[in-house]
């Protein structure tokens, strides 16, 4: 089992979409066992695309993610961060595959919806960045071996 950081970015929350894009991850087999909606400050958002500081699109990336409320979550399951990056399709919307949440919902490159932590390294990371140690849940969801 692994965990994994999910982020429904400003547009996903203003387009109504972060039901139907849970789904598609609950479908899958993953499991909630984290989730709030909250305003990202300026720090936390430079923190969490640190790798990306310097770049030519990371003072728009800062100022979209910072422009309205996110909804943030941990995803539980069997290979969950290959699955969801697998579920979200390429970075840029345009050339994301159709069947993809990002090839189905996007023709954009920085409104790409939903980010999803990239390894091992950067889940945990995240995690710890995002949510605090008693704001995630500490069990296994029940049921879980039937999504193996
Ligand atoms: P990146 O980590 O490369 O993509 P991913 O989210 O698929 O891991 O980039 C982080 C975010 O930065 C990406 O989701 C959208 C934005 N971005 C741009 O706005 N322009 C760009 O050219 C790139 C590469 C990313
Ligand atoms: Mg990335």
């Amino acid at each position: 089992m692994q965990r994994t950081l999910v982020i429904f970015k400003p547009d996903c929350v203003h387009r109504r979409l972060v039901g139907q894009i849970l789904s598609r991850f609950e479908a899958k087999g993953l499991a909630v066992v984290g989730l709030k909606l909250i305003q990202v400050d300026r720090a936390l958002a430079e923190k969490h695309y640190a790798e990306h500081a310097g770049k030519p699109f990371f003072e728009g990336l800062i100022g979209f993610i910072t422009s309205a409320p996110v909804v943030v979550g941990v995803l539980e399951g069997n290979e969950a961060i290959t699955v969801v990056r697998t579920l979200l399709g390429a970075t840029n919307g345009v050339a994301a595959a159709p069947g993809t949440i990002r090839g189905d919902y996007s023709s954009s490159k920085q409104n790409n919806l939903v980010h999803g932590s990239d390894s091992p390294e950067s889940a945990e990371r995240e995690i710890a960045m995002w949510f605090k140690a008693g704001e995630v849940a500490s069990f296994t969801p029940a049921g879980s071996e039937w999504v193996i």
